[in-house]
């Protein structure tokens, strides 16, 4: 692993956006795969601004996305593939149609998700994976639990990530209850991976992911197998780290 430990979340997201730009420098056919979050918003938001300068070409870029809600449709502003138009792809010149969300109206969970694991073998692969991670250690939607799940998966929210995002929605029955994710085969395939983990909320899951044993009761940590991550962390996401003289 390569760690990158850096101030703040400025510095994380120009960091981030570097190394994003340095694959599409180096090959521009690149597949990335992409996270939606609060992490990678800065930056997308550098990746738009360097294309606005005319230094990135996103033209013949492929991006498969981690994950989407079940039952959302594109166009609400709550799935995914939203926030990926409005956050990158509406400002580069990215082929929409080589962008690949799973699709969230399917509503054949094994069908769905079969169909991306599909899309994800059709496109060759993924070169660098893009993450965030979950205060609990999960990677995509792939939360703690009893065994690691390989493929592309339906899984169902929990109750406190229902009622967190009950306040984006008319009531709560429209609130998804389900959403598919890449699985742990599907990320741990991409010749790259980037971490991206900023504050304090990350501290104790940015330790046990990745000084830790590596038990599916915290995903991040199969991350230790990969043999190409890098991690961008800020200072308050390195506290615990530090504090038990990892680093
Ligand atoms: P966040 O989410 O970027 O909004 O903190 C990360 C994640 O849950 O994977």
């Amino acid at each position: 692993m390569i760690l990158y430990q850096v101030k703040d979340y400025k510095e994380l997201s120009r960091k981030a956006a570097n190394i994003i730009s340095a694959q599409v420098i180096m090959k521009p056919h690149a597949v990335l795969g992409l996270a939606t979050g609060s992490t990678p918003i800065g930056a997308y938001e550098q990746l738009v601004e360097w294309y606005k300068k005319g230094d990135l070409d996103f033209s013949k870029v492929t991006s498969v996305n981690l994950d989407e809600y079940k039952g959302l449709s594109g166009d609400s502003d709550q799935s995914y593939r939203y926030f990926m138009n409005t956050n990158l792809f509406d400002h580069v010149n990215i082929d929409k149609s080589r962008t690949f969300v799973p699709d969230g109206l399917e509503e054949d969970s094994e069908a769905a998700c079969a169909k991306y694991d599909a899309v994800i073998q059709s496109v060759g692969g993924i070169d660098l994976q893009l993450l965030g991670i979950g205060g609990n250690g999960h990677i995509g939607f792939n939360e703690p639990g009893e065994a690691f799940i390989p493929m592309t998966h339906c899984v169902a929210l929990t109750k406190s990530t229902i009622e967190a995002n009950a306040r984006f929605f008319a009531s709560m029955d429209e609130v998804p209850k389900y959403a598919y994710t890449m699985g742990i085969k599907n990320i741990m395939s991409a010749n790259k991976v980037l971490l991206l983990a900023s504050g304090e909320g990350k501290a104790q899951a940015l330790y046990d992911s990745f000084y830790g044993p590596v038990i599916p009761e915290v995903p991040a940590s199969v991350l230790q197998l990969h043999n190409d991550v890098v991690v961008v962390a800020d200072d308050a996401a390195l506290r615990v780290c530090k504090e038990k003289g990892a680093l």
